[in-house]
């Protein structure tokens, strides 16, 4: 692909979960030929990158966020070639391809970590997080160096290794074991990883969560929290630490070291300014870093308006924004704001929005059909975070990651064998096959916004401004910064499930709508919306 440094301001990302997008082999997991295989659906529905969550060697702890070897692929995914060919034929088609780099921890089983467990004297030791073994309790078992708790087993996040007679530390699963980046050949051999892929043709990478590579120095305590999902602690000291924006700053020289390869931090957490300030006061961090906070908002105008600006507010001159609703870890927001008779309805609405505020807009897999997930019986259960929190629904990541659903044959056209999760119920008449044949569909809808999206630079690129502070109503104009006309969209989207009056600032053609026909022409002045509408004006 031709050096375009910026492309990544006016793209739209789509992230796959390997497993679930579609089984070429099988096996009931998806996997890279099967990734390829449906490209041309992607180039079809208009994004412009893919995020592919890991498919590098694991051993499947936590399904490839605990990694063995980081220059090569699990075989369940197929191979580097298979690799290979699905960047090539990607690019062959003008979609980019990002990874995800899990650095903050290997696998137990990755060849650093069983050195390193072997000996204290052993010159991989020091890649990883140790604390001598002191007291034990009255149950034999070592006490912790402090009050850090592993995410995933809901235990202390410190774990014995006999061999050192230490502890090593686990914020996630025991299987999970965090690196030491103080120690100076952690980054290196990270930034050499970088690249290793970067040379294959890669186009960037997520940052599996970026802001937790640096634990506090002397191992403090975390504060007391109300919150149950963060484990009841103020992460202070576990993550989140100053050190890390240097790291990523040096990460950001070997990306640009090619000119156009970007990276996107995940954030560990819900705070726009931590996500801002990895992006470095002088654009030297990352090209992104995802501000979660949009994804724990309730349905409401109010809340999103507040959001965006908020995030927009935090974020250091010249730093672009991004956006997403859904991922991997998180219910898929067609579920969060379901409502009867109005989830398609409100599903378009957070699409349009999603694509066509400012910043860079990342699609969680099968969100274009108004996907919504399920929740598995017990026996189906695969996430180990589902598994230890069950029957609590707040946890568990299974039901966002049920398999892509292609077509009304058996288990939705994603395998021939046995899903490793069983597709959401409904999936026989919400599929690709069906909702293609929809002009009505949720998938229609986010191919018409995808494509207008493409032809309309000012929905990328142009500056923003809100309209109004209605509760339920969520306006804003989008303009071009260049161009003799200055283009101007004007977005109007109705939160609320019932007809609101709105006052339409000047007048102008719809180019797309909900409820009105494009090309149709709308006069300045009082006009109705109906419940849940969405209209984009292109402005007199
Ligand atoms: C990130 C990933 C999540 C994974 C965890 C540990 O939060 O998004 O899926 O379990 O990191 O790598």
């Amino acid at each position: 692909m031709s050096l375009d440094r910026d492309w990544w301001k006016r793209a739209v990302f789509y992230q796959i979960y390997p497993r679930s997008f579609m089984d070429s082999d099988g096996d009931g997991v998806g996997d890279l030929p099967g990734i390829r295989s449906r490209l041309p659906y992607l180039a079809a529905l208009g994004v412009d990158a893919l995020w592919i969550s890991p498919f590098f060697k694991s051993p499947m702890k936590d399904f490839g966020y605990d990694v063995a070897d980081y220059r090569d692929v699990d075989p369940l995914f197929g191979s580097l070639d298979d690799c290979r060919s699905l960047v090539d034929d990607a690019h062959g088609l003008g979609i980019r391809v990002l990874l995800d780099l899990v650095a903050n921890h290997t696998s137990d089983e990755h060849p650093w970590f069983v050195e390193a467990r072997s000996s204290r004297e052993h010159p991989r030791h020091g890649w990883y997080l140790w604390h001598p073994i002191g007291r034990r309790d009255p149950l034999g078992r070592p006490v912790p160096p402090n009050n850090w708790k592993s995410l995933f087993e809901l235990r202390s996040a410190w774990f014995e290794n006999a061999a050192t007679d230490e502890l090593y530390l686990g914020t996630f699963t025991r299987h999970q074991p965090e690196l030491d980046w103080r120690n100076p050949e952690v980054p290196a051999e990270f930034a050499e990883i970088l690249r290793f892929w970067f040379e294959l043709g890669i186009d960037g990478f997520r940052l599996d969560v970026a802001t937790a590579y640096f634990k506090d120095a002397e191992l403090r305590s975390n504060p007391f929290s109300w919150k149950p999902l963060d484990l009841f602690q103020r992460h202070l000291y576990d993550r989140n630490r100053p050190e890390v924006f240097g790291a990523l700053a040096e990460l950001r020289k070997a990306a640009d070291e090619r000119g156009d390869r970007v990276l996107v931090g995940e954030t560990h957490g819900r705070d726009p300014a931590l996500a801002a300030a990895c992006h470095g006061a002088r654009g030297e961090g990352l090209h992104m870093a995802f501000n979660f906070e949009f994804l724990f908002r309730p349905w409401s105008a109010k809340a999103f308006r507040e959001s965006a600006r908020a995030w927009y507010a935090a974020l250091p001159e010249g730093a672009w924004p991004n956006f997403t609703l859904s991922n991997h870890d998180q219910i898929r927001h067609a579920r969060r704001f379901r409502k009867a008779g109005f989830t398609d309805a409100r599903a378009k609405v957070a699409a349009a929005m999603l694509l066509t505020l400012r910043g860079s807009p990342f699609l969680y897999y099968g969100e274009e059909l108004g996907m919504l997930g399920a929740f598995p019986r017990r026996s189906d259960l695969r996430d180990p975070l589902g598994i230890a929190t069950w029957p609590l629904r707040a946890y568990g990541r299974d039901p966002e990651r049920t398999p892509m659903q292609w077509d009304s044959s058996a288990n939705a056209g994603f395998t021939e064998g046995k899903p490793w999760l069983p597709p959401e119920p409904g999936w026989r008449t919400r599929n690709v096959e069906a909702e293609e044949r929809d002009p009505e569909s949720v998938l229609s809808f986010y191919k018409a916004l995808l494509a207008l999206r493409r032809s309309r630079p000012e929905l990328a690129l142009g500056s923003l401004a809100f309209v109004g502070e209605d509760p339920d109503l969520l306006v804003y104009e989008r303009r071009g910064e260049e161009g003799p006309g200055k283009a101007r969209v004007l977005v109007v989207l109705n939160f609320a499930s019932r007809r609101r009056n709105f006052t339409l600032p000047s007048g102008g053609s719809v180019l797309l709508g909900t409820h009105r026909k494009a090309g149709a022409r709308i006069l300045a002045g009082s006009m109705e919306l109906s419940p849940c509408e969405v209209l984009l004006l292109a402005v007199d």
